[in-house]
């Protein structure tokens, strides 16, 4: 199918006159810039956070002579995701409205050891002068229905650029190794849709289930944690 349309001289020669015309790249070239940078404001503001909690692993490391972060992932929503929430959302197609926005674009997830670890490097993160707390969600202290846990700040962090100071929002999601475990297989298993109904009941309960376990499991570590210090 595919050979037959590309070797239809007729549709290859609209393409090249249409399509590809100097009008359109042109058109193209002038409004993917602005979301090019800003695209980038964001890549900077998410090496900023990341680099605040290399930092913090490094100086708590000595404190207490193991690190408190296993690891750290960084991540850009896709264009396509991006254009989708805005169009869901009613926001408006221009850059400041997509920056008042929408407040995911840039995400920084911190995987720790300890659930106490989780809120000591929120509050290492928060004390920070150029740091400003946007929004915050205790999915720990408040598991959602689902069983899900995880700690979300929205950050504002300023980003210096040639001529200029940027306030970009940055998501964070702070979480247990255990928390993350759950999170990453649950999103597996649901993404996967073809299911009956009893199916779909069985898997969400059996989820908050293991969802407890996760919650007991960090429990007992951080008991642990506790004996051995
Ligand atoms: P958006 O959903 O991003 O529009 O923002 P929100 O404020 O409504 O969502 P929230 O802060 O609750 O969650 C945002 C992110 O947390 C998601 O993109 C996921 O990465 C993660 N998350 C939230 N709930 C779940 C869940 O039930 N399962 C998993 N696996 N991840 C979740
Ligand atoms: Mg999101």
């Amino acid at each position: 199918m595919n050979n037959f349309i590309l070797s239809d001289s007729n549709v290859v020669d609209i393409i090249r006159k249409n399509i590809f015309s100097d009008d359109v790249l042109d058109f193209t070239k002038k409004n993917i810039k602005p979301i090019e940078e800003m695209y980038s404001r964001y890549t900077c503001a998410m090496m900023e956070i990341e680099t605040k909690f290399k930092v913090l692993n490094e100086q708590l490391s000595l404190e207490y002579d193991n690190n408190p972060i296993e690891s750290i992932k960084t991540r850009l929503k896709s264009m396509e995701s991006l254009v989708r929430k805005v169009r869901d959302r009613g926001v408006d197609f221009n850059i400041a409205a997509i920056e008042e926005n929408i407040n995911d674009i840039a995400g920084v997830r911190v995987i720790c050891s300890f659930q106490e670890d989780v809120y000591k490097l929120e509050e290492s993160l928060l004390r920070q002068d150029d740091i400003k707390l946007i929004k915050r969600k205790d999915y720990i202290e408040n598991p959602k229905p689902n069983g899900y846990r995880s700690l979300h700040l929205i950050v504002e962090v300023p980003i210096f650029l040639k001529n200029e100071t940027r306030r970009m929002k940055v998501e964070v999601q702070i979480r247990t190794i255990a928390m993350d475990l759950w999170a990453s297989l649950e999103h597996k298993l649901m993404y996967k849709k073809e299911r009956t109904p009893e199916q779909h009941d069985r898997i969400v309960s059996e989820l908050c289930e293991c969802a407890q376990i996760g919650a007991m499991l960090d429990q007992r570590m951080q008991n642990l944690q506790h004996l051995v210090e």
